[in-house]
């Protein structure tokens, strides 16, 4: 059972502990010929020295509100550290659903201006996450940095791995304490950490068993039922043979993040606030991904809802 922020493990350690194994996600070089063959093979690798986001290892609150421009950024809010991604089309398949965050628009700086005012206010519970795909509404500076990162080494990677296309680069930036709740995405996933930590945890996709996806046709596809906090091990009881890795990213980091592993996200504690910009590409052929994914996991996705 997780730490609860009652207890003072929480108030001590920086990261949410856990009862279930963690290994180490390993950390290397990107020339490291181990890492190429960590890529490969689809597993993950925190890689240090990619030089991806070198070009805005600058970025903070501050730069960001000059320079993104009045272009609109999705804001979440959500009443506790969780922010469990829904999705708005399937909103309508499950009647008594309630959406777990709400959404909004703002600008950046108005954005910026909010989260100051949230880490002043110790008595509110509301949390704000701003997740927003970059697109051409940025400010100049910033398309310069954009255009700026290691665009080089990523092509290098995405042909060596036998990649799709890249679809695109989410920008977030969050609160101390925020979670991103287990789950996993259908694509390959960069993911370059610029300013503050965040701690990972990743699930290998076999871990289905012990984390009990929601149907397909449910708003929350793709995560976990299990709410790793406080399993219910009477409704999902496999949940206690769950085993997994973990790490923390730092500015510069890049965490490959292989399709259909699962993955937790967790903005350490009393630490400010993150931003991150992750790069996700389509996947390669079929017959690469029939290793990653059960074939009953496989059947209940190609169904489309
Ligand atoms: C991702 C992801 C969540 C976060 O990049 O796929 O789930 O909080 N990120 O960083
Ligand atoms: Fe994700």
């Amino acid at each position: 059972m997780a730490t609860n922020e009652n207890q003072s493990e929480s108030r001590t350690s920086p990261v949410t502990s856990y009862d279930f194994p963690l290994k180490k996600i390993p950390k290397r070089s990107c020339k490291d010929p181990e890492a190429i063959e960590f890529i490969r093979k689809s597993e993950p690798v925190i890689l240090t020295d990619t030089n991806l986001v070198a070009s805005a290892l600058h970025w903070n609150l501050r730069y960001l509100a000059d320079h993104m421009g009045d272009g609109n950024f999705t804001v979440y809010k959500s009443n506790s550290h969780k922010f469990k991604y829904y999705s708005d089309k399937k909103c309508k398949m499950v009647k008594e659903f309630k959406p777990p965050t709400q959404q909004t628009e703002m600008t950046f700086s108005e954005f910026a201006a909010l989260l100051r005012q949230k880490q002043k206010e110790k008595h509110s519970n509301e949390r704000i996450y701003l997740q927003q795909a970059l697109n051409d509404s940025v400010g100049k500076t910033i398309v310069y940095d954009f255009v700026n990162f290691n665009w080089g080494w990523l092509n290098e990677q995405q042909k060596l791995n036998n990649w799709g296309p890249l679809t695109s680069n989410l920008l977030l930036v969050g609160m101390e304490g925020n979670v991103t709740p287990v789950h996993y995405d259908e694509q390959e996933n960069f993911f370059a950490q610029i300013y503050g930590h965040k701690r990972f945890m990743l699930f290998h996709p076999d871990q289905y068993k012990n984390l009990y996806p929601y149907p397909v046709y449910h708003p929350h596809d793709r995560q976990s039922q299990v709410d790793l906090d406080c399993p219910d091990y009477k409704k999902f009881p496999n949940a206690r043979n769950l085993t997994g890795y973990e790490g923390i990213v730092g500015p510069g980091d890049v965490l490959y993040i292989p399709m259909y592993w699962w993955h937790d996200v967790e903005s350490l504690k009393d630490q400010g606030e993150t931003i991150s910009v992750n790069f996700w590409y389509m996947s390669g052929p079929v017959d690469q991904i029939e290793t990653q994914i059960s074939a009953q996991q496989k059947m209940a996705r190609d169904k489309k809802f």
